[in-house]
């Protein structure tokens, strides 16, 4: 009877001690294409940058994501060892994995709910923040489901709710991809049909800003800006932190995300339902493909400060919770032999944008002196060898010749252009102690499988429920899915 009595008592408190923490809202931040490498770099950069020390006396700083590593994720998808945006998009959100380029399908075509769609349902705040086109596929996983990520013209229309079972899901979208939601004909469209998206949403009532302008009205307004809110501020995908902030045009995903943080907290902070909200920093994976260092390293830097302006948000408002984890590294990034990335520092613009530049110099311009005066100094390379002058000069890739040249002077090697096998950084923020209580909840290796399976648990959500919901629909009618492209 006694030993009973223990026994229950024992598995009472090992039930309490297995709950996840709770929270009001969830913040889930996704550095798409970035790994541990990635977080050195940029530590080492900026210390080494701070301090005026070298790599034979390095004075090293630290980031504010250090503070907050937690863990670590196992990305593989259904059908591969190396994962792709698609499918790791698919296992954060839904908790199922699926084939690589599936967007929210399991691999035998069968649609399954997202814990931004449980949310929603539940009666929760909504949003998606990206760098890259809104309907590209890691936002699209928590949104839309398709058996092909290249359909982002139907991506768009279910974060509208015109094609989505369950109507719109989404009450902030904010980045790129304008183009997916213009009407054939019209400037910088890439549908193919004749929906106007923004007249749909218009019609709904959603707040609209298709650029920087109409963002910054938005901003002004902001107690005025009701959800739900569509942003696009790109026609594709949007700048390169290292771009954005010479060329100005675009909001920054920082300000995107206190846009979506502010909004969604305005319209919940007086109910007993809060939000969730997905932010990605889209554009370090392209950094990572293109072997950009400094690119990548001030990505990072961005990264970073969106990360500790949450932390200092969730200071204040102690009933969110902030999680973040990469969908897989990209680039195979190793820092070796004489390792130093300070030079990295002087870099204006990603090599992409130099080479498009340099593609597009005035035909009667004098080749080696545009090079000398308008890539050059640049990209970090101002004391550039003749050797390497005539390289560039001859090159029929400048943007790859750029920044192969440079990783080579840092000691940074990238081991592919694509993505990489290896297990990706958890990090996770709360207040007070629960900051403590969530720290030991999340302290081990995951499959990437299992972490929305953890959000549900903190937010009280079925996902399930949410999967059947859209296993009913797909059985009457599964053209919503839409098909391969080849
Ligand atoms: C690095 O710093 C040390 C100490 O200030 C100095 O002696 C050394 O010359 C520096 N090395 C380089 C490569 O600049
Ligand atoms: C922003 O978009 C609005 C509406 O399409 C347009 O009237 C305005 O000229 C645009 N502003 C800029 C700076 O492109």
């Amino acid at each position: 009877m006694r030993a009973q009595i223990v026994a229950i008592a024992v598995s009472v408190l090992a039930q309490a001690a297995s709950a996840a923490v709770e929270a009001k809202n969830v913040i889930y931040v996704i550095p798409d294409g970035w790994g541990p490498a990635s977080q050195t770099l940029a530590r080492d950069l900026q210390g080494l940058i701070e301090s005026g020390t070298n790599r034979t006396n390095p004075i090293i700083g630290k980031l504010a994501v250090d503070d907050m590593v937690n863990g670590l994720v196992r990305t593989y998808s259904a059908n591969r060892l190396i994962t792709d945006s698609a499918a790791g998009g698919t296992a954060l959100a839904t908790g199922h994995k699926t084939n690589n380029g599936w967007v929210g399908v399991t691999p035998d075509r069968r649609p399954v709910g997202s814990i931004l769609e449980a949310a929603k349902l539940a009666g929760l705040g909504t949003g998606l923040v990206s760098t890259t086109a809104i309907t590209h596929a890691t936002p699209g996983a928590y949104s839309a489901h398709t058996v092909d990520r290249n359909n982002q013209n139907l991506i768009a229309e279910q974060q509208l709710g015109r094609v989505h079972p369950l109507g719109s899901v989404v009450d902030v979208l904010l980045g790129g991809g304008r183009c997916n939601f213009l009407p054939q004909g019209a400037e910088g469209s890439c549908r193919e049909d004749d929906i106007d998206l923004y007249a749909y949403a218009e019609e709904l009532g959603w707040s609209v800003a298709r650029n920087r302008s109409e963002f910054d009205e938005f901003e002004r307004g902001l107690g005025a800006a009701r959800l739900p809110i569509l942003g696009n501020f790109a026609s594709g995908d949007m700048r390169l932190e290292i771009d954005r902030r010479e060329v100005q045009d675009e909001p920054s995903l920082l300000e995107m995300s206190q846009t979506a943080v502010q909004a969604l907290h305005r319209a919940t902070h007086c109910k007993d339902k809060g939000y969730f909200v997905m932010i990605e920093s889209a554009k370090l994976d392209t950094s990572g493909h293109a072997g950009d260092v400094p690119a990548h390293a001030v990505g990072t830097w961005h990264f970073n400060e969106v990360m500790k302006w949450l932390s200092e948000w969730i200071d204040e408002h102690p009933d969110t919770i902030l999680i973040s984890s990469s969908d897989h590294e990209t680039g195979g990034l190793t820092l070796v032999g004489n390792y130093d990335p300070t030079p990295a520092f002087e870099a204006r613009h990603t090599a992409n944008f130099l080479a498009n530049k340099w593609n597009g110099r005035p035909e009667d311009a004098d080749s080696r002196q545009f090079l000398v005066d308008e890539i050059l100094p640049y990209y970090a390379l101002t004391d550039a060898m003749e050797g390497e002058i005539e390289e560039l000069l001859e090159t029929d890739d400048m943007e790859d010749t750029l920044t192969m040249m440079l990783s080579q002077r840092v000691g940074a090697e990238w081991s592919t252009g694509g993505h990489s096998a290896i297990d990706v950084t958890l990090f996770s923020y709360a207040a007070g102690d629960k900051r403590r209580e969530l720290q030991a909840d999340l302290a081990r290796n995951w499959n990437n499988i299992e972490i929305p399976r953890y959000i549900e648990e903190v937010l009280g959500l079925d996902m399930d429920s949410v999967t059947e919901l859209l296993q009913e629909a797909a059985e009457e009618d599964d053209s919503w899915l839409g098909d391969r492209l080849d």
